[in-house]
Parts: structure tokens; sequence; C-alpha cells
């Protein structure tokens, strides 16, 4: 495996469920992998759960691991071509990619959507820079558009905790008190709709429909009420408007409405539903209190699967060096 940005990079679904499961019994199974081989994470967005789990997963597997943030030490970098470097970048991505290449095998990139241009951002623009100038393989740890490590991690979770063969899963959106990038909802709803045996409901205000590239077949539901009534599990998640309809909101708030907070009133309209959510979470805003500390919430064991997705993903790129 080259890449790891879509779903479809993994291949056969079950097959790489399967392997989760057998890297999470025995998580040094494949120390001998990365022996004398460097992983060179870099951050141009803050991170916990991405930070710790990957690495992690590269000490399982017997790595080095090298961490860059760029804005913590590094110089500022430029990713636009054909601009006069006059300001305050003292350094091109262009130069700098080879440059960071040359000291690894491996290369996972954060880099999130800035939201201000949507062509740019759904390009990938940054993450495909990378792809083609450094000259390694190249997974995405959120980028612009996706963030499969999250989504590989959510679907081994739910893999985990389903009590019947085709659970009923409903992406929620939620409030925020800030613009948040469509990455973890793209990338939630493209792993749904591509394991076989899933319900994939998305709920929503008006405005904030995701790109029909990821969503798939799964059915909008613009009353939330109504899509939770028999779910297995919840997944909640703010995102900004992701453009589709009308390009000029990308990346605005269109909604504040605190009445879509996920709640225990609406999680009881649930089949004995599951909470998930990515996290970092805000409390108050996207879930209760009361419902984030209740058994039925994954969020810690669904962070914890951070660390088996990441080991599958640098298993794969070892294995194709
Ligand atoms: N879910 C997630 O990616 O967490 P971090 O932003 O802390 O890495």
């Amino acid at each position: 495996m080259k890449t790891f940005i879509n779903v479809q990079d993994l291949g056969d679904l079950k097959k790489a469920l399967a392997e989760a499961a057998e890297i999470k019994a025995d998580r040094f199974k494949y120390q001998h992998l990365g022996r004398n081989k460097t992983l060179l994470m870099i951050f141009f967005n803050n991170s916990l759960r991405t930070r710790l789990s990957t690495q992690k997963a590269a000490i399982n597997l017997g790595m080095n691991v090298i961490v860059l943030d760029v804005n913590a030490g590094a110089w500022k970098l430029e990713t636009e071509r054909g601009v006069i470097m006059n300001g305050d970048k003292s350094e091109h991505l262009l130069e700098a990619i080879p440059v960071m290449g040359s000291y690894c095998d491996l290369i996972g990139v954060r880099a999130f959507a800035g939201l201000k241009d949507r062509d740019y951002d759904y390009a990938e623009t940054v993450l495909n820079q990378f792809i083609k100038y450094s000259g390694k393989p190249v997974f995405a740890m959120e980028s612009a558009t996706v963030h499969p490590l999250q989504a590989f991690a959510d679907l081994i979770t739910i893999e985990e905790h389903k009590k019947v063969q085709k659970p009923k899963v409903v992406l929620t959106w939620a409030p925020h008190c800030r613009a948040l990038p469509q990455a973890v909802p793209n990338s939630f709803a493209q792993w749904m709709d591509a394991a076989e045996d899933i319900d994939l409901v998305i709920t929503h205000p008006h405005g904030y429909e995701l790109d029909p590239a990821f969503t798939g077949n799964a059915r909008i539901e613009y009353d939330q009420r109504k899509a939770f009534e028999g779910a297995d599990f919840i997944y909640a998640k703010n995102w900004s408007c992701p453009g589709v309809a009308n390009p000029q909101d990308y990346g605005k708030i269109l909604c504040e409405d605190m009445d879509w907070t996920v709640d225990s009133a609406k999680m009881a309209l649930t089949n004995h539903g599951k909470f998930m959510h990515c996290l970092p979470v805000r409390r108050g805003l996207i879930v209760t209190d009361e419902v984030i500390e209740s058994e039925d919430s994954l969020v810690i064991p669904e962070a914890a699967n951070r660390e088996i997705s990441a080991s599958v993903v640098l298993k794969r790129m070892l294995e194709s060096l």
C-alpha cells in the first residue's frame, strides 16, 4: 500500500478488520517489519490521539519515529506556487518535501482544510504534494477532506460492539462554536457506506449536505429525532458548511441551534444505542455530560482503537517497501 487516503486503499474491508483483530490480540507480532525503518509524522495542526496512537503503532512494529510540528520550530512553509516569497514564509514546501522524504521510509501528514477555498481544499493540494514529491509512501493523519485512520478505528469499534448483523448507524451533526472541517464526517460516511453490512443514516440541518462522493448510498434525514429512532450507534460530529449546494457558504457556520446537541432524551429513542465521537469533543455543545459519561459511550475504546487502525496501515505500508 503506497497511499492511505480513502477506504478503497485498504482493499477488502473484511480482510482488513480480521487483520485488525489479529493485531489487537498480539500487537507486537509484526515487530520485525519495522526494523531499521523510520516513520516521519508531520503535523501542520494540533493532535493528541493521532500523534500518540500512530507513534505507538510504529513502535509496536519496531520502527523509529521522527515527529515534526511544522508550526513549532520549523521554517514557516509556503504551499502555493508562483508567489514572491517576501513575507514570513522562509521555505517552500516543494523543497521541504523531498528533503523530509530523504530522512524516512514512510510519511504521515496532518494538514487540515483552510475552509477558505473549497477547490483548494477538496483538491487535497498539500497532501498530494507530499505524494508527488516525497518519493515515499504517504498516509493521511487528517487531511483537508479525509481522516481515514479515524474512520477505520470507528469501523473496528462498531464491529466489536454491534449486537445485530446489520446495525443502524446514525451520523449526526451537532453544534459547535468554531467552523470545523468536514474530514471526519466525510471519511466516516465513506467507510460506513463501503462496509456492506451497515445501514447508514445521516442527519443534519439544511445546508450541511456532505459531498455525495463520500455519502454514497446513505439516507439523509433532516429530522434528528426521527433519525435516532431504533439506531444502534450514534456518531456525533460538527462540521462547517461543505458548500455542496451553495459554494459561497463553504466553511461557514449556518446553524447554532442547541436543539441538535445529543442528550439522554434523544438517546432514549435509539435501540439502546452506543454513543461515539472521534474526540476532542466540546461537552455541552456536541453532547451532554450524562451521555458521554454513560455506560453506552464508546469514546474511550474508539480512541484506543486508533492504535489498531494505525498498526494495520503501517504494517501494510511496510510490507510494500
Ligand atoms: N480524533 C483525532 O484525530 O484526535 P486528535 O485530533 O487529537 O489527533
